[in-house]
Formats: C-alpha cells, structure tokens, sequence
C-alpha cells in the first residue's frame, strides 16, 4: 500500500465507524482508504489512475495539473429512468418520480453490493455541501470504489480532515451515501479503464436519508453530493425545515454605483446556467460588473428578518464543456486552464483537449471521446462528434475570476429574484415578470424545456420541467408547489419571479436572441424591476419590457426583432395552458388550488 493511503480510521465517531466496518462486510472491499484532502493524496490517486489507464495527463505547460478522462460508452449521462426516491408511501414520491417499495429495493441492492467492491478500494469520503462554518451547510459520507469519484468530489465539494473533525462533534446529522460502479476486480485480472456496470440504480431513500448509487461513474449519478444529496436529499430536509435546496444558479448583479443584487435562476440541464452566472456584460455596460457564487445549485434560506438568503452548496463546477469558447465563456476558459478533469471531451496529439465549439477551427486531428481518430473531414462524412455532447469539465470554482467576494459567505447572499428560463423553439418570449408570487409559482411549475443531452434518452422534445427540478425533486411535486407557496410566509420581502427564454427561432429556424453576454439586456432589466425602478407594460401573461426599457447602449437590435422575440401569440398559449394542464392531471390529487385558480385567470386573459 502507498504511503499515502490511510488504512486507519480518521474518525472517531462510533456510528461512522461501525457503519464503514458494515458496509465493508457486504462489499468485501480489498482495501479501505480513508479520505483526508490533501493535495499528496491527489497527487498519489491521480498518478495511481494515470498507470491504470483511467486519466491521462495533459500537456503540463499548456494544461498545469489537468488530467483528462474517457467514460465507457454507455455512462456518458445521467439515467432518469434508473433513478428512484424509495420513500415509504408511493405516493410521497409522486407520479414524477420512479417509485420502488423501500424494503423490496433494499433487498435488491443488498444482492447487488454484496461482493461488489471485491479486488478494489473503498474510499471513505467525508464532504461537507455548503462552507464547513455555514449553519446552512450539510454533511456526507460517501464510500466509493471510484478514485475518479474522489478526485472530482475534491473539486465539487469540501472534503477531508475538517469535516472529519466535523463529524467527530457529532453536531449534523450525516447523510450516508454508498457508491459503486459494480465491478468486482477477479484476483490476478486487470482493470478496464472506465469500470461500471450495465445495470445501474440511483436510489433514494428520503425518510432516512440515504443514497445508494450502483453500476455508475459518471457525473450526477456518482458524486453524490451534487444531485443525489443536494438537490434530491435536500429538496426533502428543505421542504421538513422550511428552506428550498433548487437547481438554480446565483449571480450577484453590480451597477456602476456599487449596489450590488443577487438573483438565482433555474434553467433545466444544459439550459446555461454555467454560462448565465460567468456573464461578462457586453459593450455599452461600461462599469457593471456580474459576479458568480454558483452555477447549478442553491439552497435558499429565509434569514430572521425575513429575508431569503442563498448559499452554493459546492465548490466546484461540472460543466459542459461542448460549446464553451473564449467568446462564449471567456471565465469558464479561465476557470478550466489549471487544475481540470476533463471528461469525454476530444484529445489532440500535443496532449491537449478539445470540444465542438471550443474553437472555430477544429484541430487537423485528435482523438475523440472514444479514443477512436477524429478528423473534421472524417466528422463531415459520418457526422460523428469529436466530443460527447456532454462531456464536461470539472474545475475550481476558486479559479473562476468572477467568483464573487461573498461565494463562501456562510450566511449566504440576498436573492432579490428568481428566474426561471427553458429551451423554447416558439412561443415563450424573451423576458416577462409575474404578476405576483403566485403567479410566479404558476409560471415555474408549468414552465417547459426541450430535453438536452445532459440525461440519456430523446433530446429536443419538449416536456414540463417545473422549476427545471423534474429530474431532481426528491418528493410529490405537487407539494412542492405547495412548499413553494407557503414560503411567502416566511418572508418580509419577497423576491420577484420572472421568466426568461434565449431559445427562440425566426422561421428559417435561426435563434433571433443573440445570447450569451447579451443576456446583460435583460438582467439588467430584471435587476431593476426588482428595485422597482423600470418600466414594463401588462400583458395577458405578466409584465414585459417595452423596447425603450431595455439597454440598447452598444447593441444594433431592431425594434421589429425585438417585437418578433416578445410576441404574445394567444393561439400558440392556448394550446400550451393545454400543456400545464396534461401535468397538472398528473398531479392533481396533491396540486394546491392556487395552481388551478391561476390557470383559470391566466385562461381568462389569454
Ligand atoms: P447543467 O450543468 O447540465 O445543469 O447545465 P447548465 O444549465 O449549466 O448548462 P450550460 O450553461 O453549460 O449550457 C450549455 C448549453 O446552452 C450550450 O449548448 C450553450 O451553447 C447553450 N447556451 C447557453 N447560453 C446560451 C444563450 O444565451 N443562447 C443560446 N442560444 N445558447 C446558450
Ligand atoms: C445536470 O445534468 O443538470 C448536471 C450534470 O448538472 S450532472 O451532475 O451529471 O447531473
Ligand atoms: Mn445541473
């Protein structure tokens, strides 16, 4: 064994111990390592994966400390249709969610581990999703036979010796998460590069708290912290406790005078949220200034003055790497230059990574995201990818140059709105304001999206995402709806809501919304709308901005496009309210009648 690797326990907590020596009884693990953090220990697991083929170390003096990934081809995405919240009662988890009675998926999953880490290492994995001295952070521990899985959670998430000292205190309840990729070493057998397991379960408990995640490596259904634990887990400790855990990115909005506002904003996966919180405001926003404290996840608070207060429950960002560009995304660039894990993206012969995207000429040639040769010509004849759709970066949010001052405040950040925004082809306008919180909450949970590369399955066919949390709310959505209401209760001030959709087409099928840094437009607009300070007209839907509300300083936008973008098209929303309505049926034994008196007034307008 490397001198690294600690065999010895790191805790002294009873309960933590005995449940390793458990779990290590059925999984038959050949080592367990005890996770501290530290950067030798990296260091040691990186090189220790490099020799078995698993990362690749790129080009020292281009990429300093990145290491690149291939996934096996079959866990490149997360699995919704494997994804289950095992509660008590089926109807706890909703028609939204993949429901199995608990004890009969617990019997499963003990056939499943039982000898599963045989020939590996079991890691042991303290984290902490939020700052270790937040009161609104929580903990895990998750045993892993993945080091792909440690390396990244070091990115994602603080790990390590404090929270080992946290758990010692014995003052937060951990949540115990069990990983596996389900590939039990035979003795004397040599490992494959990417082990997993054809069959795969991401599995919930919510009353107990617990996840059980087989037969996966690959982003959100492997590090557990992220969806399992912050977003699934979370949604039902948020909804017990009286807070919201949402999939939503913050950005702090700074004016040429120094105000700064917060705004949080849900976006379904591969939406841009990563791009949305990194903006750089475009030409004509001299002095403004957008700063990022998280890009996928938020857990909002109300403080005692009744105030809603947000904190990004991790450190690093997963993001999808296809379609970032130093003019897309200049700080992700900056973000991703050092200290990256690459994963399933293209590798050049100078050991260096590329995407779609990335660049306008695509290198002579590389290696694709299967290893296989990659030539633009070759990607011409068979229309084959150089990089998986959702290949993605891992990389330090403490390496983003827009990370925000106050990111690790552990009494979070003020959110003064909420945005919701999917990926629309037509009807949905550019921007427009709910009238109040309720119709806000109608306006998130009817809210639509064409389904994107980021979970296996179709992609571009639209479905209802409420809240951009269809994959991802870890019970009934109709009570979270209800949760959603009742949370103006708790708040002296309440945040405005509003929608936005960067996503619309021209009938040659063009995007009419240039995006990206654009999107500057139309935060400012929000920004003060929730200060009360711009002007907007009523329409049947909500509140829009008339064309002299919004900045136009540095950007040639006719008027007639902006008419085109924001175009309220009563024919084409008849039939989507038809659309709320098909889940609303779904969810009607549970759905508070505020989501019903709203449909019929927003009928009555349209
Ligand atoms: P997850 O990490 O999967 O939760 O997603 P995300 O919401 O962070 O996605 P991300 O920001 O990485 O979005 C990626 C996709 O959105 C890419 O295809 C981008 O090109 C596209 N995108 C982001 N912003 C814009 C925009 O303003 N306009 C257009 N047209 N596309 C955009
Ligand atoms: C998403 O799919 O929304 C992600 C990526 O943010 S993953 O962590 O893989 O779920
Ligand atoms: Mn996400």
């Amino acid at each position: 064994m490397k001198s690294s690797v600690s065999a010895a326990p790191l805790s002294t907590n009873k309960h933590l111990l005995r449940w390793v020596e458990k779990m290590a009884d059925l999984t038959k693990p050949a080592a367990i390592h005890w996770v501290n953090g530290s950067q030798a220990e990296n260091d040691a697991l990186c090189a220790q994966m490099v020799s078995a083929g698993t990362l690749i170390k790129l080009n020292e003096q281009r990429w300093p400390g990145c290491y690149y990934a291939r996934s096996d081809a079959s866990d490149v995405a997360r699995l919704e249709s494997r994804t289950f919240i095992c509660s008590l009662s089926k109807d706890s988890a909703g028609p939204t969610n993949n429901w199995v009675n608990p004890f009969e998926m617990r019997r499963k999953l003990k056939g499943l581990f039982t000898g599963c880490m045989r020939g590996r290492t079991m890691y042991v994995l303290p984290f902490s999703m939020g700052p270790i001295d937040s009161p609104m952070s929580q903990i895990g521990v998750e045993l892993t036979d993945s080091p792909y899985v440690v390396v990244n959670m070091r990115i994602m998430a603080r790990i390590g010796l404090p929270v080992f000292q946290l758990i010692d205190k014995d003052v937060k309840r951990v949540v115990p998460c069990m990983h596996s990729v389900g590939a039990p070493l035979a003795p004397g057998k040599t490992d494959v590069p990417w082990p997993c397991n054809n069959e795969k379960y991401i599995v919930h408990f919510p009353e107990t708290r617990e996840i059980w995640s087989y037969g996966s490596g690959y982003g959100g259904n492997a590090l557990l912290g992220k969806k399992c634990f912050a977003l699934r887990i979370a949604s039902n400790i948020a909804r017990d406790e009286g807070w919201m855990a949402e999939h939503m990115l913050i950005v702090g909005v700074e004016n040429p005078e120094g105000e700064k506002t917060y705004v949080a904003a849900a976006f379904p996966s591969a939406c841009g949220k990563t791009n949305f919180a990194m903006m750089i405001p475009p030409n004509g926003f001299e002095g403004w200034k957008v700063w990022t404290v998280g890009d996928d996840i938020a857990w909002v608070k109300p403080d005692k003055k009744g105030e809603l207060r947000a904190i990004n429950p991790e450190s690093g960002f997963f993001g999808v790497a296809p379609g970032t560009s130093a003019k897309t995304n200049p700080n992700a660039i900056a973000t991703l230059s050092k200290n990256t894990i690459f994963t399933n993206v293209a590798l050049t012969p100078g050991g260096g990574v590329w995407w779609e995207g990335m660049t306008e000429e695509p290198p002579t040639e590389c290696l694709d995201w299967q290893g296989n040769r990659w030539t633009p010509e070759i990607g011409r004849q068979t229309g084959r990818k150089a990089a998986h759709p959702n290949a993605r970066f891992t990389a330090a949010a403490s390496q983003c140059p827009s990370i925000d001052p106050n990111w690790e405040d552990p009494d979070g950040v003020p959110i003064s709105a909420f945005i919701f925004g999917g990926r629309r082809a037509a009807t949905i306008p550019l921007v427009y304001q709910a009238f109040n919180w309720s119709a806000g909450v109608y306006m998130g949970a009817t809210m639509g999206s064409e389904t994107t590369a980021a979970a296996a399955g179709a992609i571009g066919k639209v479905r209802r995402d409420p809240m951009a949390m269809l994959p991802f709310c870890g019970y009934h959505m109709g009570d979270y709806f209800r949760h959603w209401l009742t949370m103006q209760r708790s708040l002296t001030v309440t945040p405005r809501i509003f929608h936005v959709n960067w996503f619309r087409k021209d009938a040659d099928g063009e995007f009419i919304w240039p995006g990206y840094s654009q999107n500057m437009r139309v935060l400012k607009w929000i920004v003060e709308r929730a200060h009360s300070r711009a002007a907007a007209k009523e329409t049947p839907i909500g509140w829009m901005p008339r064309y002299e509300d919004i900045e136009w300083r540095g950007l040639d936008f006719p008027r007639e496009k902006f008419d085109e973008l924001q175009n309220f098209d009563a024919g084409a929303w008849r039939s989507e309210v038809i659309g709320h309505e098909e889940l609303f049926i779904d969810l009607h034994d549970r759905l508070p009648p505020e989501m019903v008196y709203e449909r019929e007034l927003l009928i009555c307008r349209i």
